[in-house]
């Protein structure tokens, strides 16, 4: 295994992979990516051209991806729409490219042979109570709640209709939600600590009580790394750190380490279908394939994220206001408390 494919290799934790694979493989890597709003050519920076190309383009282009799949020996697949709150105001976005592109992409997968792993996320399994001591395992049911989670639902079901209906080589991985370097401002982590930058209050959704349980994207790339050349073919794979926390509590954290007080933050409305708890018990990825997560220490991680963003404003400007714009026409800033 030598050629890589990576789609969405321009997007937040495709980027992270790639930069991961150049320090940690001698693969040659194409990135295949349509530079949506999410995607930044910028993110890949400094890598040798000589082992890193981007091709800009849709994954749901049949006549590209085989061109591409031909050529490759294994694709990582991350291209997708990605964000919860866009696929609330407009979901056709989210079926063309989770459903369609990954459809595209299995069939010439079938056609030639090629090894691939498919990124997915914790929500299609949808949420858990607060007091559950149950976490979320590889055989969990799939149960989505928004038009997101929805159309990675049946991206997977895809994928693994694939491998049982044609043997295809695939495995998959469904990970917690990432943080750290070059990912979008319209994020949680990220739109607070921007939002401190550009002198605007950060945002809380609902309660804050919502648990999210949050890996730094690099352990994300380590673990994939392991799946896509140890793995068993046909598998699901869970990808979590055992870092389960409050929304709420990761503000005050973001607030803390840039120099606010515990309350400088504005309540929103909630959003509509919002997922109360994600946790993830990782213990298959763990045992079969030995990998240990590297950032055990959440509040050390996000230091060093805030680090970079106060580092790369270069970077997130350009994107910022034509988020908050975005957000602008749908939230509400509720007075006082949230209850
Ligand atoms: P992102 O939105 O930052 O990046 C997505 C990338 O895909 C962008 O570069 C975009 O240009 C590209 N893209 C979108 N549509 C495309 C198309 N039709 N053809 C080619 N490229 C296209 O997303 P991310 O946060 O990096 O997520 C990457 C993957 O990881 C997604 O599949 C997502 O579901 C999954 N995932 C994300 C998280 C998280 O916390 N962000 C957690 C678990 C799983
Ligand atoms: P997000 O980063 O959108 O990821 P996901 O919806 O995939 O979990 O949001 C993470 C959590 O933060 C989620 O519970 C919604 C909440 N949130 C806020 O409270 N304020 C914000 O400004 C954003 C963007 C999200």
């Amino acid at each position: 295994m030598k050629r890589i494919l990576v789609t969405g290799g321009a997007g937040f934790i495709g980027a992270n992979f790639v930069r991961h694979l150049s320090e940690h493989s001698d693969y040659e890597v194409t990135v295949l990516d349509k530079l949506t709003y999410a995607g930044n050519p910028a993110s890949l920076a400094g890598l040798d051209e000589r082992r890193v190309q981007l091709i800009v383009g849709d994954i749901a282009d049949a006549a590209l991806v085989d061109e591409l799949v031909s050529r490759h020996d294994a694709i990582v697949h991350f291209a997708a729409e990605s964000h919860n709150d866009n696929s609330l105001s407009d979901p056709m976005a989210f079926v063309q490219t989770n459903v369609v592109g990954t459809f595209v992409l299995l069939e010439s997968v079938r056609k030639h042979g090629v090894r691939f792993h498919h990124i997915s996320t914790d929500e299609v399994y949808g949420d858990l109570e607060l007091d559950d001591p149950q976490r979320f395992t590889e055989t969990t049911p799939y149960n989505p709640s928004s038009p997101y989670s929805s159309t990675k639902a049946s991206s997977d079901l895809l994928v693994r209709a694939w491998v049982r209906s044609f043997g295809i080589n695939a495995t998959l991985s469904n990970c917690s939600n990432n943080y750290g370097p070059f990912q979008h401002v319209e994020k949680y982590i990220p739109r607070q600590i921007t939002n401190i930058l550009s002198g605007a209050m950060p945002r809380l959704y609902g309660t804050g009580n919502n648990v999210r349980d949050w890996i730094h994207v690099n352990d994300h790339s380590s673990a994939v790394q392991a799946i896509l050349e140890r793995g068993t073919i046909g598998k699901t794979y869970l990808v979590g750190a055992d870092g389960e926390r409050s929304n709420i509590s990761v503000m005050r954290m973001i607030l803390e380490y840039m120099g606010r007080g515990p309350d400088e933050f504005e309540w929103i409305s909630d959003r509509p279908g919002h997922d109360l708890r994600y946790a993830i018990d990782a213990s298959v990825l763990r045992n079969e394939l030995n990998w240990v997560p590297e950032f055990q220490d959440f509040g050390a991680g996000l230091e060093h994220t805030i680090d970079w963003y106060c580092a790369n404003e270069a970077w997130w400007l350009p994107a910022k206001q034509q988020t908050e714009n975005k957000y602008s026409k749908s939230e509400i800033v509720l007075a006082g408390e949230s209850k």
